[in-house]
Formats: C-alpha cells, sequence, structure tokens
C-alpha cells in the first residue's frame, strides 16, 4: 500500500448497506482480512430494480450473519475491534439506517469510536486496494450504477469534481440497454458477458462527446438502443448488440478520460465502481496508460461493486487521522463528496 496513508492502529470493522448488497469488512493495516457480502439481487431481480422497502428489510435479516462471518472468517472476535466505520451517505435512506444504527450499537456497547464514510468516497479510495496501490494525486474515473464521475483526488479526502454525467450514469447505460435486450438486471456483466463472441462493429451506436470537455452523456446511446431493437425486432443479434454497445460505453469514457489526462500533468488514473469490474474498460484504459507512461490502478474485481472493504479503507484513514462521530450520525439520500 501506499506510504504516505495512514491507517488506523487497530482492526477496523466496516458496515456497507447503501443499496442492494449487505456487506461488512474487517482491515487490519492496509490488508482487508475479510469482506463478506449478502447480495439481494436475485430478489429485486424479479421487479427489474431495486425496491427501496424490500432492501432495508432484507438488509436487517441479513446484517447480524454477515458481520459475524466477517469476524470469523478474520479469525477475531468483536473484543479485538478498536474501530468502525460505516456508510451514511448517499444511498437508500432505509437501507443505509440499517447499517448505521448496528455501527452505533456496536459502539456504544464495545466502547470504540465510530466514522460515518460516503459511499463515493469508499469506491475513490477502493484504488488502494490494487497492487500497486494508486498514488497521490491521481485522476479516478467513477462510474457505478449511479454515478459517472472524474475526480481529481488530491490525498484521502480531498476532492475535486472535474466532470460528471449530464443524465445517465455509465451503469445505467449497460442496464437499460441489458433490459432492452432482454438480458435482465442488473445489466453490466450480463453485456459483458454477451458481447464475448460479438462484433463491436456491426451496429453503429452514437458515442457522445459533449463539447463541454470534462462531462459526459448517456441518454442518447440509451435511445439509440431503443430504436435499434425497434428496428431489428426478432432479427437482432445479441451478441453483436451487447458488443456494439459496451464498445460505444467503453470508448467514450476512454476518449474523454485520456484527453483529460494527457495536458494534466497527473501521473496516475484509478478506475473505480461497479462498471470498473467491466474488463474491456479496464483493458482499453490500461493500455491507454501504459501508452502515455501513467500508472494505472483499479482494485481486483470484489472491491469494484459496491462492499464493506472499500468503505474500511475510507475509514481507517478517517480515524487513524483522529476523526470520529457521535451517536448522532445521521443518514442523508443525497450528498456532496466531502472535502476538507
Ligand atoms: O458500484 P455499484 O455496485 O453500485 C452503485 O453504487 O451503483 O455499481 C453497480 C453497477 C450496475 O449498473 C452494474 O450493471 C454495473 O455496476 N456493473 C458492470 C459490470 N459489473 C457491474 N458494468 C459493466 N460491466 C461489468 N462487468
Ligand atoms: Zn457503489
Amino acid at each position: 500500500m501506499v506510504r504516505q496513508v495512514k491507517f488506523f492502529d487497530e482492526p477496523v470493522l466496516a458496515i456497507e448497506t447503501s443499496c442492494d448488497e449487505t456487506s461488512a469488512a474487517i482491515l487490519i493495516g492496509d490488508k482487508v482480512a475479510s469482506n463478506v457480502i449478502a447480495s439481494q439481487i436475485e430478489m429485486h431481480q424479479k421487479w427489474g430494480g431495486v425496491v427501496p422497502e424490500a432492501a432495508a428489510r432484507a438488509h436487517v435479516e441479513a446484517i447480524l450473519p454477515v458481520i459475524s462471518t466477517a469476524l470469523s472468517d478474520a479469525n477475531l472476535t468483536l473484543k479485538d475491534i478498536g474501530g468502525l466505520a460505516v456508510t451514511n451517505r448517499p444511498g437508500l435512506v432505509g437501507a443505509l439506517s440499517v447499517g448505521v444504527t448496528t455501527a452505533k450499537a456496536l459502539s456504544f456497547s464495545l466502547g470504540i469510536p465510530l466514522v460515518g464514510v460516503h459511499h463515493l468516497e469508499g469506491h475513490l479510495l477502493s484504488a488502494l486496494l490494487d497492487t500497486p496501490p494508486a498514488i497521490f494525486p491521481h485522476v479516478a474515473l467513477v462510474v457505478s450504477g449511479g454515478h459517472t464521475e472524474l475526480v481529481k483526488v488530491s490525498a484521502p479526502g480531498q476532492y475535486e469534481l472535474l466532470g460528471q454525467t449530464l443524465d445517465d450514469a455509465a451503469g445505467e447505460a449497460f442496464d437499460k440497454g441489458a433490459r432492452l435486450m432482454g438480458l435482465g438486471y442488473p445489466g453490466g456483466r450480463a453485456i459483458q458477458e454477451a458481447a464475448q463472441n460479438g462484433d463491436p462493429n456491426r451496429y453503429p451506436l452514437p458515442r457522445s462527446l459533449p463539447k463541454d470537455l470534462l462531462n459526459f452523456s448517456f441518454s442518447g446511446l440509451k435511445t439509440a438502443v431503443l430504436r435499434l431493437c425497434e428496428k431489428e425486432g426478432l432479427a437482432l443479434n445479441i451478441a453483436d448488440a451487447a458488443a456494439s454497445l459496451q464498445e460505444a460505453i467503453v470508448a467514450v469514457l476512454t476518449t474523454k478520460t485520456i484527453r483529460y489526462l494527457e495536458g494534466s500533468g497527473i501521473g496516475c488514473l484509478t478506475l473505480v465502481g461497479g462498471v470498473a469490474a467491466n474488463i474491456a474498460l479496464r483493458e482499453r484504459l490500461r493500455g491507454e496508460c501504459t501508452k502515455l507512461g501513467l500508472q494505472f490502478s483499479t482494485p481486483p474485481f470484489e472491491y469494484c461493486t459496491d462492499n464493506a472493504a472499500m468503505i474500511a479503507v475510507a475509514g481507517s484513514i478517517r480515524l487513524a487521522a483522529g476523526q470520529s462521530d457521535g451517536y448522532g450520525l445521521d443518514v442523508f439520500p443525497n450528498a456532496e463528496l466531502p472535502n476538507p
């Protein structure tokens, strides 16, 4: 891990319940000792998306067993934990409340500090879980179901938003495209699998590159996929359509990010968030960074989609800096990235 980053001295237990994964992880120093994820995806699949009330109830059922498993996987008991981190923003309020209430109860009963973590800060610092870890300053491309952002990360806790999507997130473009092609939810992985033997040049789809250099737009792509499905009907070749959609998204994300990096003087790019699990995107960005002599860091696959290990990393760094929150810690559906 990066030498200049200071982690909390004692084991940190982290909890993530912002959307449809109940996760608990333990970080000892800069190493993940355990990371347990109970996914609700199967339950939400039948509704075609996440139902907030059902998500909160499922978190209530899963949270204690998930924490127990995280402790036993790390060969620890609650008495060994020195600090707690929990996602408290942004996310579904009912879902977040389950994690935050549990973390407060643990903090009170164990007499140890608790820190609330911004979900996107977790994704951003997940790049410290790559080998070698991200160096500072760097530019992060954050691509998930709800976010498509370019962020300058000067140091942990120092974030500057450089650009973002004007409409749909990259993950939404995958998810909506997959739904139109009948590939189900969540769509990113389904598109990647369907695209494996497809021709990315078969169906020309738009690459939206708004003049405003650092913003993204994916809503036109969704409309173009809808038109394509309507026009081709049953004749649509799913492998070729999936490959064409994936290529359109990868091309836009790569072009914009590399254009910015070229003139920036910054030596490292990170790729984080659920869409960072996309192999085509990882390989394209890695190749471009190699050509430019830049470091490229992206977390192992298990730390791309929502997980508590990334929350543990962000929380551990904050706890090591002496930060903690009281029992008044609240949950927020929307929140700006933290900054000093
Ligand atoms: O970070 P994440 O787990 O949840 C949010 O914070 O949104 O990201 C979920 C998103 C979904 O849109 C999903 O389709 C996408 O990540 N995703 C992928 C892949 N795996 C997950 N997109 C493209 N390729 C993948 N392999
Ligand atoms: Zn996420």
